[in-house]
């Protein structure tokens, strides 16, 4: 078995390696670089890229050798939070507890930092220390995952949604395209790292699936629960963008419920891997019942 790794060393191992990527050329390209940085700096909670590693070690695979894996999906998830807060789409102030980028740099620094960040991912990606295979295999997921059928396709019906009165299926869809196509993305990195096999890949697939419908859920239930001080982004902006959650559609209760739900069927998923996935099932329930 591999050696474990507790959140705090990864998130110590994501953090070192992720900022080493964006580099700094003393040139005018610096205004987009630092950008980039101020926005990946700024204290996410790490969870895709943590999902990497682990999935990789829980398929016997080299932790370190993942680590451009991790460090591309959560430039792609960074870059979808600064296109997301701007005035065309959430119109949001605040991000990770700092103003957002383009708060911070203009909205035209802002979009090209995020286009700077989706780019970088690619470049990140073929760095990695594994063989060509599964670095191709690697670039096609995450570009499918993070595209128009999957992260972007959710965003553009998150938005088109606002204001309308929707259903709860198209409410999965939205959801399981805008959060958990990146999170399916990530275990799925993890297990591409670790040449996992098929049934690996599936189990990491309902993991996935059911904790980021839940991670979503959550996010909607704090956005109504917590404060911006907690958050470290601004609340009650879903209801002012009038936006389709499942808070607003099942009410509170029954999407806690469902939360709750959709984690035991994420734990019940990693069986195959025995008590080597003690990890990903106690943060299955970590994230469930974050405030944050
Ligand atoms: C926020 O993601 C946006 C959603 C997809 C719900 P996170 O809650 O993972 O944000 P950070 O990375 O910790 O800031
Ligand atoms: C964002 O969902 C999903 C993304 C793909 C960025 P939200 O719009 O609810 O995320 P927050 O609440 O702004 O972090
Ligand atoms: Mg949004
Ligand atoms: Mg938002
Ligand atoms: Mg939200």
């Amino acid at each position: 078995m591999n050696k474990a790794y507790s959140e705090k060393e990864y998130v110590e191992l994501i953090n070192s390696a992720l900022y080493g990527f964006v580099e700094l050329t003393g040139g005018e390209e610096d205004e987009v670089s630092e950008a980039m940085l101020y926005s990946l700096k700024n204290g996410g909670k790490r969870v895709r890229p943590m999902l990497v590693l682990e999935f990789c070690r829980v398929c016997g695979g080299d932790v370190q050798a993942a680590l451009p894996f991790a460090c591309a999906v959560e430039m792609i998830h960074t870059y979808s939070l600064i296109h997301d807060d701007l005035p065309c789409m959430d119109d949001d102030d605040f991000r990770r507890g700092m103003p957002s980028c383009h708060k911070q740099y203009g909205e035209a620094t802002a979009l090209l930092a995020g286009d700077g960040l989706l780019t970088l991912a690619f470049s990140v990606l073929s760095k990695a220390a594994l063989s060509a295979e599964r670095k191709i295999e690697a670039v096609k997921v995450l570009a499918d995952c993070a595209g128009h059928l999957g992260m972007i396709g959710g965003q553009t019906m998150d938005l088109a949604h606002e204001g309308q009165k929707i259903t709860l299926d198209q409410l999965r869809k939205t959801d399981a395209l805008k959060t958990g196509r990146l999170i399916r993305c990530a275990c799925a990195l993890g297990c591409i790292a670790a040449g996992a096999d098929e049934e690996m890949h599936k189990a990491a697939e309902k993991y996935a699936d059911s904790i980021g419908l839940a991670f979503q859920i959550v996010d909607d239930l704090l956005d109504i629960t917590s404060t911006a001080e907690e958050l470290g982004k601004p609340v009650g902006s879903d209801e002012e963008n009038e936006k389709s959650t499942y808070p607003a559609l099942l009410g509170m209760e029954k999407s806690v419920q469902l939360v709750d739900e959709l984690t035991a069927e994420a734990v019940n998923a990693l069986k195959i891997f025995g008590d080597n996935s003690r990890f990903l099932a106690d943060y299955a329930v970590r994230l469930s019942k974050r405030n944050k």
